[in-house]
């Protein structure tokens, strides 16, 4: 499968080592870009021996078959319909981008078109095999607690300097998406995963005593209880972000390459 990667930082740098090293079997990495920091992309494209891109047309030149976005919502808004438009279906883990239901709706309609698929990786959290179907099982009460280490939070909101594990955010995830939008990524996709992010509580915790990211989903519905707690380790490079959500795209890649498919 051809692949081609936009945003070169943490995950996006990771993702494309690992698919070179064959993790997620027949895969290939043929171009990557960061419009941003173009310098990133060409020492990750000498690592990798790729293309390296200077905007979206020319990496969807490369005939991917999937984009992966490994960069930011706006970016997400800025090229999500021409990867689809172009004939290559769309991986996306700033998925934040898609609590806007209008360019939502208008994605859907675009992969409708194209025939491609836009895919939304389990990212730092998981379980959503559980959540789909409970939620199809109705009546469904979804609750996300994050906790994450101040440094975390704080490069998004100053967090003071309490030794205490303090709420920094609770209510609807859309508000909390909206104040916190790159370190909310899983509440958007937990969110989209239970039937639309409006009916998602969640809770904000900023906790000294962790070097982990913590994410703990809670579901209650006609189809019973479950509860996913993920205890992910933050990336050196990047606290924010978590090794997992990198792994989840590999799988993800994996899995679509794959004839055999495993989990719902
Ligand atoms: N879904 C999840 O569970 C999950 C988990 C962690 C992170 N994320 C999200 O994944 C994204 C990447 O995370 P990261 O830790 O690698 O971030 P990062 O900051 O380390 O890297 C992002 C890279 O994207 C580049 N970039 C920005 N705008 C771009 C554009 N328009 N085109 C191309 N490149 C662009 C930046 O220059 C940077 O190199 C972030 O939006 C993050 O919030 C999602």
């Amino acid at each position: 499968m051809r692949i081609a990667l936009f945003g070169c930082g943490t995950l996006g740098s990771y993702i494309a080592k690992r698919l070179k090293a064959g993790v997620s079997g027949d895969c290939q990495v043929v171009g990557v870009l960061d419009a941003p920091r173009p310098e990133a992309a060409e020492v990750l494209a000498k690592e990798i021996e790729c293309a390296v891109a200077a905007d979206i047309e020319s990496l969807l030149k490369l005939s991917p078959e999937v984009v992966i976005e490994a960069a930011t919502r706006e970016s997400v808004w800025e090229c999500g319909e021409e990867c689809l438009k172009k004939g290559a279906s769309l991986v996306v883990l700033s998925s934040g981008a898609l609590l806007d239901a209008a360019f939502r709706s208008r994605l859907v309609e675009q992969a409708k078109k194209a025939k491609k698929k836009i895919y939304v990786p389990s990212g730092a959290l998981g379980g959503f095999d559980v959540a789909r179907a409970a939620y199809l099982g109705g009546n469904l009460r979804a609750c996300l607690t994050t906790r994450k280490p101040p440094r975390a939070l704080a490069m998004e909101k100053d967090q003071g300097t309490s030794a205490e594990p303090t709420t920094v955010f609770s209510g609807n995830a859309i508000d909390g998406i909206e104040l916190f939008p790159k370190n909310v990524n899983v509440a958007a996709s937990a969110g989209l995963a239970t039937g639309g992010p409006e009916g998602l509580s969640l809770t904000l915790m900023a906790d000294p005593s962790l070097d982990s990211n913590i994410h703990r989903l809670e579901l209650e519905g006609e189809f019973g209880k479950a509860t996913v707690e993920i205890q992910a380790r933050p990336m050196p490079e990047n606290p924010k972000s978590s090794a997992l959500a990198a792994l989840s795209v590999l799988a993800l890649l994996a899995r679509i390459s794959s004839p055999l498919e495993i989990g719902g």
